[in-house]
């Protein structure tokens, strides 16, 4: 899909690197602090304003949760001035507030932006997850296979061996049948506490970050971020929501989501050309965290657009009072 007429991502993407900035410097004076919902309404509060400065007339398709559960950027709210073209926004303030209230590696502060009707308005279930970076050829794994098979094929198309390829999982108890199996394949499991978006974007990097293939299940809006990002790194998602109870499978319904069973693939996930922007929160193997020293605040910043797959690091460094 092209852009529509007055969607003019380079424009906007400078703007929207200063939403996720803000974000990330808001909640930074809360890393270590123990304390996850305080970090979280920072980061929260400060993307809100600086979004509400932007010439564009979003919506916000993935948020915070349903308009009734959460009091800003819920799903459905209107942000930016109005005076722009008609985009969907799909975010996450903090990305780790664990990880952030713990001063762990990997928060981020994230958000995406694309023409209406270019991203998957993803209702807050859990997604089965699996992906790869790029230069494979497409569905060199799927959510078929059994996780052995995964580890199997990737090695395959790689010319190495299964005990040469590293998979991220998050670490937790209903995981631990696949973390058994990918073990018994000899591959190397780098377990993650929080923050399955950089998970699946450290696949796209994978000889920096080390890491091949991310798989598991986590939640289904950082599904549609995280394909956000590798639409514009390069790289394959594929995502099958997955369903607990009627209550869930009624936030499918009211998203407009009919096949319960669908695997989306990236492209399915995120139809559209998008702009995608990461703060660092705390430092990571994707981004350093927020830097703070008497009078003055860094903040490292990824700015990538999937029109033309640039990737652009930016650091920015403001005095405070
Ligand atoms: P929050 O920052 O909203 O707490 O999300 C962190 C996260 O680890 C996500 O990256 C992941 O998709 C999800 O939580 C996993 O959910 P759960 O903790 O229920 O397994």
């Amino acid at each position: 899909m092209t852009d529509t007429p007055d969607f003019n991502d380079r424009s906007l993407s400078l703007g929207l690197a200063r939403v996720s900035e803000a974000a990330a410097i808001a909640c930074a004076p809360l890393i270590g602090r123990g304390d996850e919902k305080a970090a979280d309404q920072a980061a929260v509060d400060a993307m809100r304003r600086q979004l509400n400065t932007l010439d564009i007339a979003g919506v916000v398709v993935i948020g915070e949760g349903e308009r009734d559960e959460a009091p800003m950027l819920f799903i459905g709210e209107e942000v930016g001035t109005g005076n722009g073209p008609g985009v969907d926004i799909a975010l996450d303030p903090l990305e780790g507030t664990t990880l952030t209230a713990k001063d762990m590696p990997n928060a981020l502060a994230v958000i995406a932006m694309g023409p209406r009707g270019s991203m998957l308005h993803a209702p807050d279930v859990y997604m089965d997850k699996l992906a790869v970076g790029p230069g494979f050829k497409p569905g060199v794994v799927t959510l078929d296979m059994s996780p052995a098979a995964r580890v199997a094929a990737l090695a395959k198309a790689k010319g190495c061996a299964r005990s040469d390829i590293t998979v991220c999982v998050l670490e937790r108890p209903r995981h631990e049948e696949m973390i058994a199996e990918l073990r018994a394949t000899g591959a190397a499991i780098r377990l993650i506490t929080d923050g399955d978006v950089a998970g699946v974007m450290h696949c796209a990097e994978a000889a920096r970050t080390g890491i091949d293939m991310y798989m598991g299940s986590g939640g289904a809006p950082e599904g549609v971020l995280a394909a956000a990002a590798l639409k514009c790194m390069g790289g394959q998602i594929f995502g099958r929501l997955m369903f607990r109870n009627d209550d869930e499978r009624s936030r499918a319904a009211k998203a407009g989501i009919v096949d319960l069973d669908r695997i989306y693939d990236r492209d399915a996930m995120v139809t559209g050309d998008v702009i995608f922007a990461a703060t660092g929160v705390t430092d990571g193997s994707l981004l350093p965290g927020i830097r703070r020293e008497p009078g003055f605040v860094t903040a490292e910043t990824v700015l990538m657009r999937s029109k033309t797959g640039s990737v652009r690091h930016m650091r920015y460094r403001n005095p405070v009072a």
